[in-house]
């Protein structure tokens, strides 16, 4: 008999058809999603601070991803599910449309060099892609530690006359990522933005 291996990771059977998020948690409750998870010490954690809701993390390279697996079925969350995908693929051909109620990007890769820009998670197309995601008044939530890709994030979003800006409250902005760990430990400042998309 072939035993099953308990994972978190969801395997889309056809990455041609759109997943349906619901069916991948026990409990119907809103659903979260962080791009770009890491080592995903933030969801580990935020998802246990909130079993009301539920969280899909996104990352492309397998280590990381495996990694918070491991940290997701040590703490028994029903509530995390995890997807090995491309972050903008996944948004604009694998999510229904108003399915997310929120969206967590933090310390994507800056790309500093200039030729590199053009790899930017956040862009003015991410910012189209997000608004078609998120339930209406639901927020992108945002961190980075480079002040160019800052100033790109908040130029993307401000441009955007669906969103609006909003504060990042404490009891979200305490809970850390492992790159955040890693710049408060050599004292690199970091910054938060938010962006809630308008009721349409
Ligand atoms: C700088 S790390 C930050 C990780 C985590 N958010 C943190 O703050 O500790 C960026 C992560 O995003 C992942 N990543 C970058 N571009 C991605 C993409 N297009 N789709 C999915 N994951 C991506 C990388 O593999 C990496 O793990």
């Amino acid at each position: 008999m072939i035993e099953s291996i308990p994972t978190l990771v969801h395997y889309p059977v056809s990455i041609l058809e759109r997943v349906q998020p619901e069916a991948l948690f026990v409990n119907q409750q809103p659903i979260e999603l962080e791009l770009g998870s890491g080592d995903g010490s933030f969801l580990a954690k935020y998802a246990t601070l909130h079993p009301e809701l539920n969280f899909i993390g996104v990352e492309r390279l397998l280590g990381r991803l495996r990694k918070l697996d491991k940290k997701g079925l040590k703490a028994a969350l029903s509530n995390l599910r995890l997807i090995r995908l491309e972050a903008a693929y996944l948004l604009e051909f694998m999510l229904p449309p108003q399915s997310m109620s929120a969206i967590h990007v933090y310390f994507p890769d800056p790309w500093p060099k200039r030729k590199h820009r053009k790899n930017r998670l956040i862009n003015a197309q991410f910012t189209v892609l997000a608004a078609r995601v998120l339930k209406p008044n639901c927020v992108v939530w945002l961190r980075t530690d480079d002040l160019d890709y800052f100033q790109q994030m908040t130029q993307v979003f401000g441009d955007n006359e669906f969103f609006e800006k909003v504060e990042t409250p404490e009891e979200l902005s305490i809970v850390i990522t492992d790159f955040e760990r890693g710049f408060q430990a050599r004292g690199v400042s970091t910054q938060r933005a938010a962006y809630r998309l308008k009721h349409q």
